[in-house]
C-alpha cells in the first residue's frame, strides 16, 4: 500500500543512529533526518561568531538570522549554514565538545523542533536524536532506543575520527560519558527512552542486525497501520 510511517530513533552518543537510521531510511525508501546535524550547525555558527555557548538569548538570535538546511545526499545528509556546505565542520572536536550546552537552550530547541516537525509532517522519515520519541514526534508509529555500553561506543568514535583528531581513547570516553550526562539531566527535553520505545542493545550487534531489526519492527508496524 501507500502508507508511510514515521520511525524515531533516539539514544547517547555513538549508539549507531545515524549510520543504522541512514541504512533503514534507503531500505525503506524514507528520508533520513539528523537532528544532530541541527544542533551542531547552531554551534558551529556561535562559536563562528564568537557568542559564548552559554548565551542561549544570544544563541536564538542569531539563529533566527541563519538559514539552515538539510539536504539527501549520496553519502548521506549534507548540512549548509547560509548556503555554505557545513558537513564536515559541524563535525570538528570545537562544536562536538560545545553542542550540549548550545542545545540545552529552550529558545533554540524550540525553533529547531519546529523545523525537525515540518521535515516530518509528510510521513516516510527515519529521524534521530535524543528528544525524537519523547517529544518531537511523540505518535511516530516506531521508537527505538538505541544504546550500546560506553566502552563500545567510545571505541566505535575512536576507530572512526579519534586518532585523527588527536584525541585518545580514554579522553573520548570521558567526553562521551560527559555529554550523555549533559543531555540527560538537561531541563529542556532531555535524552529519555520514551516509555513506549523498543530498547535496542547493540553493544554485541553488527550495523546489519540493528538494521535488520529496526526494518522488521518498522514491517510489522506497516501492516498494523493497514
Ligand atoms: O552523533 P553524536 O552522537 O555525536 O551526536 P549528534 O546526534 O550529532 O548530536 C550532537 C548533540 O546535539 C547531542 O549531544 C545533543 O546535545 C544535541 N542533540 C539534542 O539535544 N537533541 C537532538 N534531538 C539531537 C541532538
Ligand atoms: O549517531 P550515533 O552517535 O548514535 O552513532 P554513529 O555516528 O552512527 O557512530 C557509530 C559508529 O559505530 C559508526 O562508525 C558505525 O560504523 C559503528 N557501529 C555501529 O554504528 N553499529 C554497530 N552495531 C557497530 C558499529
Amino acid at each position: 500500500g501507500n502508507e508511510r510511517i514515521n520511525i524515531a530513533i533516539d539514544g547517547p552518543a555513538g549508539a549507531g543512529k545515524s549510520t543504522v537510521a541512514k541504512k533503514v531510511a534507503e531500505l525503506l525508501g524514507y528520508v533520513y533526518i539528523d537532528t544532530g546535524a541541527m544542533y551542531r550547525a547552531v554551534a558551529l555558527a556561535a562559536y563562528r561568531s564568537g557568542v559564548d555557548a552559554a548565551d542561549g538569548d544570544r544563541i536564538a538570535r542569531l539563529l533566527e538570522t541563519l538559514k539552515i538546511a538539510l539536504y539527501p545526499g549520496p553519502d548521506g545528509q549534507r548540512v549548509c549554514i547560509d548556503g555554505e556546505d557545513a558537513t564536515a565542520a559541524i563535525r570538528s572536536r570545537e562544536v562536538t565538545l560545545r553542542v550540549s550546552q548550545v542545545a540545552s537552550h529552550e529558545r533554540v530547541r524550540l525553533r529547531l523542533v519546529e523545523m525537525q516537525r515540518a521535515l516530518a509532517a509528510s510521513k516516510g522519515a527515519v529521524m534521530d536524536g535524543r528528544d525524537i520519541g519523547s517529544h518531537v514526534l511523540p505518535h511516530a508509529e516506531l521508537k527505538v532506543f538505541l544504546t550500546a555500553s560506553v566502552k563500545v561506543r567510545a571505541a566505535r568514535r575512536f576507530s572512526e575520527s579519534g586518532a585523527e583528531q588527536g584525541v585518545s581513547l580514554e579522553q573520548l570516553e570521558r567526553e562521551i560519558v560527559e555529554r550523555d550526562r549533559a543531555d540527560a539531566q538537561r531541563v529542556h527535553s532531555p535524552l529519555v527512552r520514551a516509555s513506549d520505545a523498543k530498547l535496542l542493545d547493540s553493544t554485541d550487534l553488527s550495523i546489519e542486525q540493528v538494521v535488520e531489526q529496526i526494518v522488521a519492527w518498522s514491517r510489522t508496524k506497516l501492516a498494523e497501520a493497514k
